[in-house]
C-alpha cells in the first residue's frame, strides 16, 4: 500500500502522524479544518480528534487519535486512548504506531476493540475502515446525533417552562430546518446582493446578515449564483465532496433543468439558534454561459422556480458574482430588491456609477418592480473616520447626480461593518461569525473581535426588517 512506502522501524512518531495518518485522513474524505491536534483530555494531549460537523455546541467527537512511534508497543499505550474516548465521549478511537491499528468503538462508558491489524490485514481492510470512519459517515452520524439530542433539549425546555414561566426562560424556537418550521403565511422578500464591483464584501455581507437575521428568529435561504462558490464554502460546505459525490444537485442543476426545482437542490446548516438553508454553487456555473443564453425564458427560470418556495421563508438573498452578465440579469429578474454592499473607498464608489445603470436597465425590463434597499457599507476602516467622511460626501455626490440616486439611501453608521481579520478568517472555517465563541480554537480576543463585528451585522439585519417591514 502506498502510505506505507514513506515509513520504516526508524520512523520517530511525527513521521507516522505526517507521512501516514494525515494522508490517511485525506483519503478518507477529510480536510485540515476538521481536525484539531494536541488537544488535553483528561492530563494528556490526544494527538488528532475530529468533530464533524460544528453547527451546534453539541459538538460530538467522531474519532480520536493516538499516535505513537513503531518501536513503541501499541498494547502498552491502550489505556491511554481510553482514557481519551472517556474524557472525549468520541464514538471511535485510533491507536496506531505506523505498524500495527487498533481500532476502538465506545459504546457508551464500554469500550470494545474492534480489531488490531498489521499493515497487511489494515490494507486489506481498508474499504471498510473508509466506510466506518470516513467523514460521510461522521457527517451522518453526527447530524443524527445532533438531531436527537436537540429533540431531548427541546422538551426539556418545554417543560422547564412550566416551572419557571416568568422571564427566566423563554420558550425554545422551532430547532427544526427552516423551511419545514411552522411557516406564517407570508412571502419571503428576494434580495439580490449587488455589486458588480469585485472584493467589496457582497459574499461575507450575505453570510453573516443572514445569520444575523436567523438568530432574530427570521427564516433564510441563500442562493449562491457564483461560479467562486464563495458563500457555499464559506459556509462549509464543499461543491465536490458534500454536494457531486452525494449526488445532490446544486445551482447548475436548478438553472437548466426543468425538473429540478429549488427545494431539491437545499443543503441545511445548523449552528445553535442559527439555521441557514443553501442552494450551493459549483465551479461548472463558469463555463454554463453559452449553456444559460440559450435557455428558453433563462432570465425568469429563477424567479419561476422561487415562487414554489417562497412562503417558506421571510428572506431569500442571492449571491452573485462580480461580472457574469447572464447570471447577475437571472438573479436581479429573480428580486424585489437589491441591497449594494460598498466600501468607503475609492474605487468602489466610483463603481457605484455602474451599479445603478445595471438596476435602472433592469427596473425598465420589469417596470420598475426592484426597490433598492440601499447602500451597506463594508470593511470600515474605524480608525480612519476623516477619510470615510470625505467618501461618504463623495458618494452622495455620485449618487446626488444620478437619476436612480434618490432612491438609495446610504445605511445608518451603526450598520457599517468593521473592517477586521476575524472577518476575514472565519469562511476559511466554515462557519458564520456568530459561531467563533464556540470555537476553542479561537483567542480571547479574537472571539471579542468577532462579537463587536457581529454586532454590527445584527444591527445590519435589524435594520433590514425595519426598512422591509410593512
Ligand atoms: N469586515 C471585513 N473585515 C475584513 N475583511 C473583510 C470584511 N468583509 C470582507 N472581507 C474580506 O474582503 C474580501 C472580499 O470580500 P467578499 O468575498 O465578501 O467580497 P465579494 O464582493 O463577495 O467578492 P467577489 O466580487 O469576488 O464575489 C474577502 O477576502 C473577505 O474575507
Ligand atoms: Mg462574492
Amino acid at each position: 500500500m502506498k502510505l506505507f512506502k514513506n515509513i520504516s522501524r526508524k520512523s520517530t512518531e511525527k513521521d507516522i502522524e505526517q507521512k501516514l495518518v494525515i494522508p490517511l485522513l485525506k483519503s478518507w474524505g477529510y480536510q485540515e479544518s476538521d481536525w484539531q491536534r494536541e488537544v488535553w483530555l483528561g492530563r494528556k494531549r490526544a494527538d488528532f480528534i475530529l468533530c464533524l460537523p460544528n453547527q451546534t455546541p453539541f459538538q460530538i467527537p467522531y474519532l480520536v487519535i493516538e499516535v505513537k512511534a513503531p518501536r513503541c508497543q501499541i498494547n502498552n499505550q491502550i489505556w491511554q486512548l481510553h482514557d481519551y474516548l472517556r474524557h472525549s465521549q468520541a464514538l471511535f478511537g485510533l491507536l496506531t504506531n505506523g505498524l500495527e491499528f487498533q481500532v476502538f468503538y465506545q459504546n457508551h462508558q464500554d469500550i470494545i476493540s474492534l480489531c488490531r491489524y498489521n499493515q497487511q490485514e489494515f490494507a486489506d481492510n481498508f474499504q471498510r475502515f473508509h466506510i466506518v470512519l470516513g467523514r460521510p459517515t461522521s457527517i451522518r452520524v453526527s447530524q443524527y446525533l445532533q438531531k436527537t439530542r436537540i429533540a431531548f433539549h427541546q422538551q426539556v425546555m418545554i417543560n422547564l417552562c412550566k416551572f419557571f414561566p416568568a422571564n427566566a426562560l423563554t420558550p425554545p424556537n422551532p430547532m427544526t430546518s427552516n423551511a419545514s418550521s411552522p411557516t406564517t403565511p407570508t412571502s419571503a422578500i428576494v434580495t439580490t446582493v449587488f455589486n458588480n464591483k469585485g472584493g467589496v464584501g457582497k459574499t461575507t455581507t450575505t453570510i453573516n446578515m443572514a445569520a444575523a437575521l436567523s438568530h432574530l428568529g427570521k427564516r433564510v435561504l441563500l442562493i449562491d449564483i457564483d461560479p467562486q462558490a464563495n458563500l457555499t464554502t464559506g459556509l462549509g460546505i464543499d461543491p465536490l465532496l458534500d454536494v457531486e459525490q452525494q449526488d445532490k444537485k446544486d445551482i447548475t442543476h436548478l438553472l437548466t433543468e426543468n425538473g429540478v426545482n429549488v427545494a431539491d437542490t437545499i443543503i441545511s446548516k445548523r449552528w445553535n439558534k442559527i439555521v441557514l438553508d443553501i442552494v450551493p454553487s459549483h465551479i461548472r456555473l463558469s463555463d454554463m454561459e453559452a449553456t444559460l443564453i440559450q435557455g428558453i425564458d433563462i432570465d425568469r427560470v429563477l424567479a419561476k422556480k422561487l415562487s414554489k418556495i417562497r412562503a417558506n421563508y421571510d428572506y431569500i438573498f442571492i449571491d452573485p458574482p462580480p461580472s457574469f452578465g447572464k447570471v447577475n440579469t437571472i438573479s436581479l429578474m429573480a428580486s424585489d430588491s437589491v441591497l449594494i454592499p460598498t466600501q468607503l473607498a475609492p474605487y468602489p464608489i466610483r463603481a457605484l456609477e455602474y451599479v445603478m445603470n445595471r438596476i435602472m436597465a433592469i427596473r425598465a425590463a420589469r417596470d420598475g418592480q426592484l426597490n433598492v434597499l440601499g447602500l451597506a457599507v463594508s470593511m470600515y476602516n474605524r480608525s480612519a473616520t476623516k477619510q470615510a467622511y470625505e467618501m461618504l460626501q463623495e458618494m452622495n455626490r455620485i449618487l446626488n447626480h444620478h437619476p436612480l440616486g434618490a432612491m438609495v439611501p446610504v445605511f445608518p453608521e451603526n450598520t457599517w461593518i468593521p473592517q477586521r481579520n476575524i472577518v476575514a478568517n472565519t469562511p476559511g472555517k466554515g462557519y458564520p461569525l456568530a459561531w467563533a465563541e464556540y470555537d476553542s480554537n479561537l483567542s480571547t480576543s479574537e472571539k471579542e473581535a468577532a462579537l463587536d463585528a457581529f454586532n454590527a451585522y445584527l444591527e445590519l439585519a435589524k435594520y433590514v426588517i425595519q426598512l422591509t417591514t410593512p
